[in-house]
């Protein structure tokens, strides 16, 4: 167990490819959690797809050591979280787990759609934030107008801003002072009731069942009997560790830790993300808030080219969505198609990655239908249902109105793409809320249906703007409109 003064939380956040995997590695590397001959490119992206496409799809843990200037020896859990809009809710979860965000944004780009995503993130979690300018190396390196961007589109202070280049290393020493100078420690009490978040959990090929937790008072030993609340099941627990990156028992986790547990656990869906771990003995009292479940808002059908591959199909559905809780399918049959699944993801991204695993990891031929969003109908008789596929429309005649998902999404571009931006917005029946302007840049708020930006919304904002436009969204809310 460590002094919780010595402690530090953080998570890394930023706009995708701002530099979050690359500035982890090198905390890792200056830490001494791997040896120079076991680095390599952006550790913590262990799956094939997030290291060859250079993107982060799963929140990863680390707990490091450093020895600070002033003598002491503190212990840093840094979580690294996915930069796409898709998987915001695994950066929601990871800010959850934490007390302090390092914002990292590209010096050569500036803010971008998701970093101000990421960065309210934080702050409607009471973040204490460390704004990180990276790619210092680069010769269109502009820290001074980025760092006004950073007070003038964020609202946050720059001045306490650490210049780095997570590809060469220089600066992050600097920051590795800040984050222990600058960042509060956790707070938690040893003697009460164990109270502790679970975080994450995913099936490990060596240890089964892992459950990610941040322990808030108490401690959690191997041996100690424990209580999910949400789900009221009890386990007793087989390990407690840590990951520095590798895994590493250790005997106790005490507050404000962060580390893994295994028990007796069957399986991964015994495990709700955001549930309350307390002993059978001595429960704690207070259950925590926990999160926002995950809603998958696109859809699609997926069916084996050769229908003798259903059961395979099924069985790697099953072993996917164990990983990923935000993956749903169940089974369909089409008069065309056959016996197959209609899939529901968080995003068009979060589509095709799956949709690539199956057809990687799991050898299989596959046939996709288009990807469309869910209807809520309400029919005559009030009775409300839900349809993502238009053969399931009722009968005209028993429906009331029908209602479809809007997004408010957020795009920052260059001025002078905006007349063409505006015209698309307008195109895909977009109402405006908002368009302020940082510099030459101009900040454009819209409230879209979804349904308008599933397809090819934002290939089109990244072509008409030659890359340099970004954009992020979120769900509001379901509106009735007149569809057929
Ligand atoms: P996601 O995981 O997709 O959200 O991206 P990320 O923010 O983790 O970015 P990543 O670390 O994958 O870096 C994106 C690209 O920028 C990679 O090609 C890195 O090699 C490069 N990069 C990161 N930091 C630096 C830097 O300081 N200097 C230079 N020149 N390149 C950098």
């Amino acid at each position: 167990m460590n002094d919780l003064k010595k402690i530090r939380n953080f998570s890394i956040i930023a706009h995708i490819d701002h530099g979050k995997s690359t500035l982890a590695d090198r905390l890792i590397q200056i830490c001494g959690g791997l040896t120079d001959r076991e680095m390599k490119e952006q550790v913590l992206d262990s799956m094939d797809i997030e290291r060859e496409r250079g993107i982060t799809i799963k929140a990863q843990t680390v707990c490091l050591k450093y020895k600070a200037e002033d003598g002491n020896k503190y212990i840093l859990n840094l979580m690294d979280t996915p930069g796409h809009v898709d998987f915001s809710y695994e950066v929601s979860r990871s800010l959850a787990a934490c007390e302090s965000s390092i914002l990292v944004v590209d010096s050569t780009q500036g803010v971008e759609a998701q970093t101000l995503a990421n960065a309210y993130q934080a702050i409607n979690s009471n973040h204490e934030i460390i704004p990180v300018l990276n790619k210092k190396d680069l010769p269109a390196s502009e820290p001074v107008k980025i760092k006004d961007q950073i007070e003038n589109i964020i609202g946050i202070s720059s001045s306490d801003s650490i210049l780095v280049s997570a590809k060469t290393g220089e600066g992050v020493k600097n920051l590795l002072e800040k984050i222990v100078k600058k960042l509060p420690p956790p707070q938690g009490n040893l003697d009460a009731p164990l109270k502790s978040l679970l975080v994450d959990s995913w099936f490990d090929v060596y240890l089964g069942v892992v459950v990610l937790v941040r322990v808030i008072d108490g401690s959690l030993k191997k041996g100690q009997k424990i209580k999910f609340m949400a789900s009221n099941a009890a386990y007793t627990i087989d390990r407690v560790g840590i990951f520095n990156p590798k895994i590493q028992e250790v005997d106790t986790l005490g507050p404000g830790e962060i580390g893994f547990i295994n028990a007796n656990i069957k399986s991964v869906s015994d495990c709700r993300i955001g549930d309350t771990i307390t002993t059978e003995k001595h429960p704690t009292q207070k259950v925590l808030s926990g999160f926002k479940p995950s809603q998958p808002v696109v859809f699609c059908g997926m069916f084996p080219i050769d229908t003798v591959d259903f059961k395979q199909l099924r069985d790697s559905m099953e072993k996917l969505s164990l990983n990923d809780s935000s993956f749903m399918y169940e089974p369909e049959v089409s008069p065309a198609l056959g016996y197959g699944f209609r899939c529901g993801f968080l995003g068009l991204l979060h589509l095709e990655i799956i949709q690539e695993r199956l057809i990687r990891e799991f050898n299989l031929n596959l046939i996709t239908t288009a990807p469309s969003v869910v209807y809520q109908i309400t029919l005559k008789d009030k009775k409300v249902i839900n349809i993502h596929n238009p053969t399931d429309m009722p009968d005209p005649m028993k429906v009331d109105y029908i209602e479809e998902p809007w997004i408010k999404a957020t795009i920052i571009l260059p001025e002078e793409y905006l007349g063409s931006i505006l015209q698309l917005c307008t195109e895909r029946r977009g109402e405006q809320i908002d368009l302020t302007y940082s510099g030459s840049r101009a900040i454009l708020t819209y409230n879209l249906p979804l349904n308008e930006v599933v397809f090819d919304f934002y290939d089109r904002i990244k072509s008409i703007s030659r890359g340099y436009a970004s954009f992020d969204y979120e769900i509001i809310g379901y509106e009735i409109n007149d569809l057929v």
